[in-house]
């Protein structure tokens, strides 16, 4: 499977001639490397409707592509009446996309979508993502606090966890560390972080530090733009 960055919690996962984007946020993204025009999917996993997660993005994208978003519920059901296809769903539930699978879990933090002319709305609840996808067990914690409960998430032999380290709207990297012990995946690639000033963090401190305090796991910090091989 092959994994790309997009910068702050976005992703491209490719394998298998299927491609997934999570939280793909890219226009006004100051990190980003790419463009919505650039981008294709078959389908699109959110998160949360934060705008640094890439909501508008997403619909434009779906627009032009067919993509389907997957989201939390009240997300979804909005996204729906945009003329996009979505399939909202919420915690606990998995539902299957072209060459893979998404749960949903829960995670500490707010989800509204800021309509850019000063009306902020409440969008239902933020998500974390279990992913089945290119033989590999992905878990994208979403934006949250560090809770106890992702030990169930490690229960289900995580390869690869995406972790949010920025700090301040998320867990820092101190919090992270905790999360990646609960976890225990084997793989970790950071993520929410150095986007903008209140979110900058060391991402080869965090390597050193998670791999000193979590054995046998290896960390990736990757540059926004970066492929990576991970699996097959
Ligand atoms: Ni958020
Ligand atoms: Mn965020």
């Amino acid at each position: 499977m092959l994994l790309t960055y997009l910068g702050h919690a976005g992703f491209m996962l490719e394998a298998g001639g299927a491609t997934v984007l999570i939280d793909p946020w890219v226009t006004g993204n100051p990190v980003a490397t790419t463009t919505a025009d650039a981008l294709h999917a078959d389908t699109i996993l959110l998160s949360h409707a934060h705008n640094d997660h890439g909501i508008d993005d997403a619909l434009a994208i779906s627009k032009r592509t067919g993509a389907t978003i997957i989201t939390t519920f009240e997300l979804g059901e909005w996204l729906a009446t945009q003329g996009v296809t979505t399939v909202p769903a919420n915690p606990g539930g998995t539902v299957p996309f072209n060459g893979g699978s998404v749960k949903f879990t829960p995670a500490w933090h707010s989800s509204s979508y800021d309509t850019g002319a000063g009306t902020v709305v409440a969008a239902g609840i933020a998500a974390g993502l279990v992913i089945r996808f290119g033989g590999l067990k992905i878990y994208h914690t979403g934006d949250t606090a560090l809770f106890r409960d992702m030990e169930f998430v490690g229960e289900e032999q995580i390869d690869l966890m995406c972790v949010c380290i920025g700090d301040h709207f998320t867990m820092g990297p101190v919090d992270a560390t905790r999360a990646v012990g609960f976890v225990h995946p084997k793989t970790v690639i950071p993520m929410h972080y150095n986007t903008f000033p209140p979110i900058v963090q060391d991402g080869d401190a965090f390597k050193e530090r998670v791999e000193a305090a979590v054995q046998g796991v290896r960390c990736y910090p990757l540059k926004p733009g970066q492929t990576h091989r991970f699996g097959e």
